[in-house]
C-alpha cells in the first residue's frame, strides 16, 4: 500500500509563500520518485489574515492542524503588526499547543557557501543545536506593576520543569547517537549565575549522561559558545540548551553556514505533530520579486520528510540541495544567487535521484 500524508500549510506572510511553493514542488517530485503520496491542505494563518479580520487564529484551526502529519510553515509577520502579537499569537501557540518541545536546527556549512569565518570550510562547520522549546523565559510567566510610572516592575521568568528539561536532554543524547559522528553533547547554560535553573539542567544533563556511555559530554556557559562557535565551530557536534539561549546561539550558527537563506528548523513533538520552517522572517522587501533564497524552506522539507520517516527521500533532497549550491548558486544571498526563487526550486528538482 502506498504512504499517505497529509501536510498543513501555512505560506504565512512576505516571502513565506514564494519559499513555500518551491519547498512544495520539491516534496511533490521526491515524493513520487520515492513512491508515497503527500496531499498538502493550505492554511490561512499571519500578518496579512490578521490586518484584513482582526483574527490571530481563526476558529477550529487548531483542530483541523491536529489532523495531519506536520505542518510546513513559510514565514509569519508583518510590518505593521506590533511586535509579539503574531509571534505569541501564532508562532509560539502552535509550538506550545502542539507540545513541540524540541527545536532541531542543523548547522552545516555545505560546499560552495560562503561563511564569514575566516579559514573555516564545511568540515569544520557542522553540528546542530537542540533548542527546547517550550519552557523557559518563553512560558511567559510574569507581569508588571505600576506600568508607566517611575516605580514601574516588570518580571518575567525562566520556567524550567524536570520534565520539561529532561525530555529535552533525553533527545538530545539520542539525536547525538544517532547522527553518529563525533559522539559528543555540549551542554550550552550559564551555571555560574543562573545557580537554579542550570543546576536543574546540569544535573539532569549528567544524569542522563550515564545511560549513554558512548557520548562525550561537554558544559560550556552560552557567552563562551558564542566566542568558540566563531573561532572554533570544528569542536561543536550536538549543543543542547534552553529556549532563550537556543533563540541566540542558532542565529549566530545561522550566520555561520551562510545565513537565512540557508539556515532551516523544526519544531518537534517526536510523539506528536511537529512543524518545518526556514529561520529567516518575512523579508518584506524582497516580497514578491522572486529573487529570495528558497534553500532554507526547502532544507525545512528535507528535515520533514525525515522526521516523518522518510528517510530515503530526505537524503535525496540534501543531496540535492549540495549539488545545486556546489555547482549552481553563486551567493546565498537574496538577488545574488544568479538564479531566480523558482528556478531554484527546479535545479533541486532536476537533481533529484
Ligand atoms: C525563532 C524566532 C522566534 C523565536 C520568534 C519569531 C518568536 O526568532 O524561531 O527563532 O524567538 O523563537
Ligand atoms: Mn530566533
Amino acid at each position: 500500500m502506498v504512504k499517505e500524508y497529509k501536510i498543513a500549510v501555512i505560506p504565512g506572510d512576505g516571502t513565506g509563500p514564494e519559499v513555500v511553493r518551491e519547498g512544495i514542488k520539491v516534496l511533490e517530485s521526491v515524493s513520487k520518485k520515492y513512491g508515497f503520496n503527500l496531499n498538502f491542505v493550505n492554511f490561512n494563518i499571519g500578518g496579512g489574515h490578521y490586518k484584513a479580520t482582526g483574527e490571530i487564529l481563526p476558529d477550529g484551526v487548531l483542530e483541523s492542524l491536529a489532523d495531519h502529519d506536520a505542518i510546513y510553515l513559510g514565514a509569519i509577520g508583518h510590518p505593521d503588526v506590533k511586535p509579539g502579537i503574531l509571534e505569541k499569537g501564532i508562532l509560539l501557540n502552535l509550538r506550545f499547543h502542539f507540545d513541540q518541545y524540541i527545536n532541531l536546527r542543523p548547522i552545516k556549512l555545505y560546499e560552495g557557501v560562503d561563511t564569514p569565518l575566516k579559514d573555516k570550510g564545511p568540515d569544520d562547520i557542522d553540528f546542530a543545536v537542540i533548542r527546547e522549546n517550550t519552557e523557559g523565559i518563553y512560558a511567559g510567566a510574569g507581569g508588571c506593576l505600576k506600568k508607566g510610572t517611575p516605580d514601574e516592575v516588570a518580571v518575567q521568568e525562566s520556567i524550567n520543569t524536570r520534565k520539561g528539561v529532561e525530555r529535552c536532554v533525553r533527545y538530545a543524547f539520542e539525536y547525538c547517537r544517532k547522527r553518529n559522528k563525533a559522539k559528543k553533547l555540549t551542554l550550552c547554560g550559564k551555571t555560574n549565575v543562573l545557580t537554579y535553573a542550570f543546576d536543574l539542567w546540569e544535573r539532569t544533563f549528567y544524569e542522563i549522561a550515564e545511560e549513554y556511555p558512548d557520548i562525550e559530554t561537554d558544559y560550556a556557559h552560552v557567552d563562551a559558545i558564542c566566542m568558540w562557535m566563531v573561532k572554533n565551530p570544528e569542536w561543536f557536534d550536538v549543543i543542547v540548551t534552553d529556549n532563550m539561549f537556543g533563540d541566540i546561539i542558532t542565529d549566530l550558527a545561522a550566520m555561520i553556514q551562510g545565513g537565512m537563506g540557508i539556515a532551516a528548523g523544526g519544531n518537534i513533538n517526536p510523539e506528536g505533530l511537529s512543524m518545518f520552517e526556514p529561520i529567516g522572517g518575512s523579508a518584506p522587501k524582497y516580497t514578491g520579486k522572486n529573487i529570495i533564497n528558497p534553500i532554507a524552506a526547502i532544507l525545512a522539507a528535507q528535515i520533514l520528510l525525515d522526521t516523518i520517516g522518510e528517510h530515503k527521500a530526505s537524503d535525496s533532497v540534501e543531496k540535492s540541495v549540495i549539488n545545486v549550491l556546489r555547482d549552481n548558486i553563486k551567493d546565498s544571498a537574496a538577488g545574488k544567487m544568479g538564479y531566480t526563487t523558482e528556478e531554484v526550486g527546479d535545479l533541486v528538482v532536476e537533481n533529484i535521484e
